[in-house]
């Protein structure tokens, strides 16, 4: 009985080996944020294009040169700019039934993180930004 249940797992976990890009395959988002927050010819998605659009929030076109590193300058806890993982992981896949980051782009916690099997350590992806 206990046998014939491990064979019929290993069978579906065989099937439905689960990919998860920057581990078992090839990281299709090595620049994470840069990758995805582009301009093209209609709308500037660049993060602080977005952020300057919100009218609050304050222009980070000068401050942050290294992303998303520079944000915490100020996105500290028990700041009024707040957390920094809490924003992005709120507004990224806070709602996967409706956030895009997931719904069509199918990317998920490796799209910001990268993972290091030497040290297991889960790091942040860090690059220079695009403007
Ligand atoms: C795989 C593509 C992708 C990556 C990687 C990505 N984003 Fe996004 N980002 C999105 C999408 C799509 C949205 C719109 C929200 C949604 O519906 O998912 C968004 C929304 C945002 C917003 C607006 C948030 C809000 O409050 O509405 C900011 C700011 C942002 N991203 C910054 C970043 C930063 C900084 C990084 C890197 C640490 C990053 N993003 C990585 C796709 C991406
Ligand atoms: C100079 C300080 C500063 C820097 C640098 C900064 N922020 Fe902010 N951010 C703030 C403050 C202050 C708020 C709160 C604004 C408010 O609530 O009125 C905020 C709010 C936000 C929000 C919520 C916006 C909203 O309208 O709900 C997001 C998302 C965000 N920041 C993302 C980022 C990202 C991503 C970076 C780096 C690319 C960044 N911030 C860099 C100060 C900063
Ligand atoms: C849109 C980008 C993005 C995605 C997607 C994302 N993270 Fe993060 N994560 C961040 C950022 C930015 C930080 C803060 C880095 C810093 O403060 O230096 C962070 C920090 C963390 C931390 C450190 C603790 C904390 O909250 O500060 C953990 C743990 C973490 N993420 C786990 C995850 C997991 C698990 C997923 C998938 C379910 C995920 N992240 C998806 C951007 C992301």
């Amino acid at each position: 009985m206990i046998a014939s249940l491990v064979l019929i797992t290993g069978t579906i976990f065989a099937q439905n080996a689960l990919d998860i890009q920057g581990i078992t395959s090839e990281d299709k988002l090595p620049k994470s944020c840069v990758d995805c927050h582009t301009k093209d010819t209609y709308t500037d998605y660049r993060v602080n294009a977005i952020l300057n659009n919100r009218g609050n929030h304050p222009d980070i076109t000068t401050v942050v040169k290294i992303i998303p590193n520079d944000c915490v300058k100020c996105h500290k806890p028990n700041t009024s700019a707040g957390d920094l993982s809490d924003r992005l992981h709120f507004s990224h896949i806070g709602n996967p039934k409706e956030n895009s980051y997931i719904q069509v782009m199918k990317a998920g916690c490796m799209g910001c993180h990268t993972f290091d099997n030497k040290s297991g350590k889960i790091n942040i992806k860090s690059v220079p930004v695009n403007w």
